[in-house]
């Protein structure tokens, strides 16, 4: 059965890659190497033994979404991942991001209802709910509004997905990412931040590998047990894991609606220094950091509630904080080695 993946040499998609082959399933990629590279192919071989299709094309344009779905007309499923996701940029170059999350996500949709039916699971986020009031998050936690550009794209998709669903035969699943961290354990992928890395997890394991001299943490002023925000960090192979049982949900005629909505978190929660502590214990390295003032646009605390998946998916997030940051440094020490 033939998967279409968008963005699917990214970190999450890559993921998701290695374990739609690893169910059978034969995937097809639409990537247009505008955050990841054709290299990521090589590591997913070397897991699976598979190489995917690759087409390299931009989801912005239109004429080439529409070319592909002539050509690839037995696409069974669509998991939709390729979208631009950094926060800070996205409150400066907004249009760059309404575009690019929202008329590729039109362009894909436009085919699917073509379709008697189609099933779609698409990669939003938990910050849909901002601040939310109550932890851990339920999924039927108040969608606040956006903080961000980024945000508001992932509020908007699932309002367009919704919509869409209500009147053709697309049925979707909506995964809620908590915070994805961490490689595949065999280190032949993982996360390739291009730049200065945004997130707490890549800058940390740069820093403890020496390629940033300090870590800033944003705020140590936060109404949290140590005084720093608190986030639920989860393992992308777990996160993968969920988006192959989503998959197989719609494709069995599972779903009890059109729509459905999932967090995708451990249900834990670790502040900034839990995290560094962490990474100090499975390195064996004193991580160097300073305390700054809080960055623009962050949330005191976010974890999931995590029983909807736990029960309707029978789905589980395994791997420990502790376990997720040892991958992401062994990844990290392998592509600097
Ligand atoms: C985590 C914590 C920072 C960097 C965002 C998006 C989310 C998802 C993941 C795409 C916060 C602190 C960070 C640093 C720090 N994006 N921090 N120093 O902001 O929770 O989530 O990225 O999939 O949708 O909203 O993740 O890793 O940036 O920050 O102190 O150098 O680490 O303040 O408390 P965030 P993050």
């Amino acid at each position: 059965m033939r998967i279409l993946v968008t963005g699917g040499l990214g970190f999450i998609g890559s993921h998701t890659v290695v374990e739609l082959q690893n169910e059978g399933f034969e995937v097809v990629i639409i990537d247009n190497l505008s955050n990841s590279s054709e290299e990521v192919l090589k590591g997913i071989v070397a897991i699976t033994g598979k190489m995917p299709i690759l087409e390299k094309l931009d989801l912005r344009e239109k004429s080439s979404v529409q070319d592909f779905f002539k050509k690839y007309q037995d696409i069974k499923g669509v998991i939709h991942f390729a979208a631009s996701k950094a926060v800070g940029e996205s409150v400066e170059n907004p249009l760059l991001y309404y575009e690019n999350n929202i008329s590729a996500l039109i362009y894909l949709l436009q085919e699917l209802e073509q379709k008697q039916e189609a099933n779609f699971i698409f990669s939003s986020s938990c910050t849909v709910y901002g601040q939310a009031e109550t932890m851990p998050i339920t999924e039927n936690a108040s969608i606040q509004i956006a903080m961000s550009p980024y945000g508001n794209t992932k509020q908007i998709g699932e309002e367009i997905i919704t919509d869409v669903a209500k009147v053709s035969g697309i049925n979707a699943i909506l995964l809620r990412y908590f915070n994805p961290i961490g490689s595949h354990p065999s280190a032949e992928i993982g996360e390739l931040p291009i730049g200065v890395p945004q997130n707490l997890v890549p800058f940390i394991t740069q820093t403890g590998f020496g390629l940033r001299d300090v870590l800033s943490v944003y705020g140590d002023d936060y109404p949290t047990a140590d005084g720093t925000a608190i986030r639920d960090y989860i393992h992308v192979v777990d996160l993968a894991k969920a988006h192959v049982i989503a998959l197989q949900r719609l494709v069995n005629k599972k779903n009890e609606n059109k729509v459905e909505t999932f967090n995708l978190g451990t249900g834990k929660g670790s502040s900034v220094l839990e995290v560094i502590h962490a990474f100090e214990k499975v390195s064996g390295k004193k991580l160097p950091y300073k305390i700054v003032p809080r960055r623009e646009g962050d949330i005191t605390e976010a974890y999931a509630n995590t029983d909807k998946a736990n029960k309707i998916l029978g789905w589980k997030a395994k791997s420990t904080l502790e376990e997720s940051i040892a991958s992401a440094w062994k990844w990290e020490q392998k592509i600097r080695g």
